[in-house]
């Protein structure tokens, strides 16, 4: 099966979910027990660890798993920033900075933060913000094999216009990925 090139690490801004094969990243009420059962390549956290540099998320992902520690099963050390209008109610955490700015400044310290690695955005809400500013380097996406029909979506936006994107690595970037499910 084709698959992606391992994820290297070089300042990029990664917007990076496993997500539901109908686009959900997380269920209703942040759920994440969907993702159980599921399996991911051999390694593929350990790609992600070692090529993270720093984390931004949002003030809801956040408040529902308030624990930095837990990134990557709690392998990944590092800064995590996350982004809200009212860092003032914001309960301090070890290696968490609480920031009230535009997205744009919260890339640029993240960014520097990661200090070379990349800055991966945990955050649809972010994303979809700096995917209009031109500040999303790569979708970096796991597919997984379920349907949710609800929750919260990689990307929301009512009333956009299409986004067009290229798929990073060979062959021809604007072709369509084929798969096939059945139901388990
Ligand atoms: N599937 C995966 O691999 C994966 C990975 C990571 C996270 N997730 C999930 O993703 C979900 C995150 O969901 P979400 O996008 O709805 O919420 P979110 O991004 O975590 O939080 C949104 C909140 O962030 C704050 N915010 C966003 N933009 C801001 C700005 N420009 N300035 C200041 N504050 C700003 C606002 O909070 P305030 O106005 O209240 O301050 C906003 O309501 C969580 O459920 C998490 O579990 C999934």
């Amino acid at each position: 099966m084709s698959d992606t090139a391992p994820q290297t690490a070089g300042g990029k801004v990664l917007w990076h979910f496993t997500m539901s094969l109908d686009g959900f990243v997380a269920g209703p009420n942040h759920s994440m027990d969907w993702m159980a059962g599921t399996t991911h390549r051999p390694g593929l956290a350990d790609e992600y660890v070692e090529t993270t540099g720093a984390v931004l998320g949002g003030r809801d992902g956040w408040d529902a798993y308030p624990d930095a520690g837990a990134i990557y099963g709690g392998a990944w050390k590092g800064p995590l920033f996350v982004l809200t209008h009212h860092p003032e109610d914001a309960t301090p955490a070890e290696g968490v900075t609480f920031l009230n700015c535009s997205p744009a400044e919260a890339v640029r310290i993240g960014l520097e933060a990661a200090g070379g690695k990349n800055l991966e955005v945990f955050s649809p809400t972010i994303g979809r913000q700096l995917l209009e500013l031109g500040l999303i380097d790569e979708i970096d996406l796991h597919i997984a094999p379920v349907l949710l029909g609800q929750g919260i979506r990689l990307y929301d936006n009512p009333g956009s216009d299409p986004i067009r994107l290229h798929r990073v690595g060979e062959g021809d970037p604007t072709a369509v990925v084929n798969v096939r499910y059945r139901p388990a």
